[in-house]
């Protein structure tokens, strides 16, 4: 299907169609939302769900009274007997009573995993995907987090049901994902290769396995959905290129490390005086010989003005992915009073974005928002109490009797140690599980109050070109006008020469 074997300038299609320019990114947890992805799709343009933690997203709505309609969404799922087992165990009619603790899925599992873990995910995905797809023929993708390894399987099952049309997939090098993506939409079990802390090369390899009959009975092939791995350098893409599957990638996203989320970690391993990342230009990647591989591809990472967008034309990309400002709009997956106190903080002057190398468990840098009120003030962060009761980040271990189990640098320090970790690994670390859950008003109430906020976004969110401390909102189709808008500056390639910015379709 991809790439077209079109002359340049490159006309590339997906599901029939033609790459539009703009790729809303995937932002997790559920901050890139049915609604967002939705809204931007009917936009004409790519909408992308975030597929992390989607399950908790899913039992804990119910809990809410289900007010997205997610059962409704399900009554067409084709395993009636989980569903029903989902709603007698999580549905609230009503919703739960505001200072009553969400009922939690059990931690899913490194070495047997449940199916019933699978099956909550798969579901999920699925009412995600199918909630953005409704009411329009526009094209949906879903994003996962390579290194999340344990949930990847069974979301992909769930978005393949959903007829996704894209999967979109960084934090990693996901060479065996692009695999377990055809063979699940194939109907055949599929695996990804455990990276188990400790381990020796003789202990392993170790695998974490699904088969999608057994996660959703009477399965039957569906189409695979285009895979969209995100890399940042094109070493990396050619990596894949020669890597991945024939067939199994349609095109690339290149990401810049000024994006929102997590980063790549900097090539010359380079850190400040407080242990964040320094990058130098070597994390530039050439996108001139990505742009020769032939393939589609999007860029990211401070691409969010309509000069940019020309830019990123001009070096023959299809477009540009954008997260920082959609992530603030009105479709959103934010409640609107947290994202009307960071419009309002940033067109204030009052948020400050730092590259934090320790914040995330998964030791991959992290964009943090310093704004008043929300854990992204370290003064805060050191206060929280720690407890891992999500648990999507934990990596494997292995324990005394040589079973496979997960721990996590942000839990309890004492847990951490006592399962063989090093104190010193969970230094200044974050639960962004719990941290990313309160952003989207799913928060915990804990024994001891209330999970805090947060927040992520790219280096160019505090140059916000939209909303203002007056009116802090707009919608996504601000964001789409505004990228679209005629450039104010002419385009110059390489070379100096200015050249035209490509019709759009
Ligand atoms: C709030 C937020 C959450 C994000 N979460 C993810 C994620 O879960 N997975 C991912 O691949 N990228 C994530 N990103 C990155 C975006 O998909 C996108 O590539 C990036 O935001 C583009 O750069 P920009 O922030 O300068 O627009 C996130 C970005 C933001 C702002």
């Amino acid at each position: 299907m991809l790439p077209s074997a079109s002359p340049a300038p490159p006309v590339f299609t997906l599901a029939g169609r033609p790459l539009p320019p703009i790729v809303q990114g995937g932002m997790g947890i559920a901050v890139s939302g049915w609604r967002l992805a939705r809204a931007v799709s009917m936009l004409g343009h790519i909408g992308i769900v975030s597929g992390t933690a989607i399950d908790m997203v899913l039992v804990r709505e119910l809990q809410n009274g289900d007010p997205n309609g997610r059962l409704r969404v399900l009554e067409d799922y084709p395993d009636q007997a989980y569903v029903s087992w989902l709603r007698d165990t999580f549905y609230v009619e009503g919703g739960k009573a505001a200072d009553a603790p969400y009922k939690l899925l059990p931690i899913h599992k490194f070495g047997n995993p449940t199916v019933r873990s699978q099956q909550a995910l798969a579901a999920a995905m699925y009412t995600e995907v199918r909630l953005a797809k409704e009411g329009h023929n526009g094209l949906v993708g879903i994003n996962l987090l390579a290194k999340v390894k344990r949930h990847t399987l069974a979301a992909l099952l769930g978005a393949i049901l959903a007829d996704a049309d894209l999967v979109v997939m960084g934090a990693g090098i996901p060479i065996e994902e692009a695999e377990a993506l055809q063979k699940l939409a194939a109907g055949e079990a599929a695996r990804l290769r455990l990276d188990v802390d400790g381990a020796a090369a003789t202990d392993g390899p170790f695998y974490y396995t699904l088969d999608p009959s057994a996660v959703v009975p009477g399965y039957t092939p569906h189409p695979a959905p285009a895979f969209f791995p995100i890399v940042s350098s094109d070493a990396l893409a050619n990596i894949l290129e020669k890597k991945i599957v024939p067939g199994g990638f349609a095109g690339f996203i290149v990401e810049h490390h000024t994006a929102g989320g997590h980063n790549a970690p900097p090539r010359n391993k380079g850190v400040d005086e407080n242990q964040n990342p320094v990058y130098d230009r070597r994390d530039e990647a050439n996108l001139a010989k990505i742009a020769a591989m032939g393939y589609p591809f999007y860029v990211a990472g401070g691409y969010g003005s309509p000069e940019a967008l020309r830019r990123a034309w001009a070096v023959g990309a299809v477009g540009v992915q954008i997260g920082s400002l959609f992530s603030l709009c009105d479709e959103s997956g934010y409640p609107d009073n947290y994202k009307q106190h960071l419009i309002r903080e940033i067109h204030l002057g009052r948020a400050k974005i730092r590259t934090d190398g320790r914040a995330s468990p998964t030791g991959f840098p992290f964009k943090v928002v310093e704004v008043a009120g929300t854990l992204g003030l370290p003064e805060l962060q050191r206060k929280r109490t720690r407890i891992c009761d999500l648990g999507y980040l934990q990596n494997a271990y292995l324990d005394g009797k040589g079973k496979l189990q997960g721990r996590c640098a942000s839990e309890p320090v004492d847990d951490y140690v006592r399962k063989g970790g090093r104190a010193e690994d969970t230094d200044r670390r974050a639960c962004l599980c719990n941290g990313l859950a309160a952003n989207i008003g799913l928060g915990q109430q804990q024994k001891w109050g209330e999970e805090q906020t947060f927040f992520t976004g790219g280096d160019d969110l505090v140059n916000l070109p939209l909303g203002s401390a007056e009116t802090p909102h707009y919608s996504a189709a601000d964001v789409i006008d505004y990228l679209m808008a005629a450039p104010v500056a002419p385009v110059v390639s390489g070379d100096g020469a200015a050249v035209a910015a490509p019709e759009l379709a």
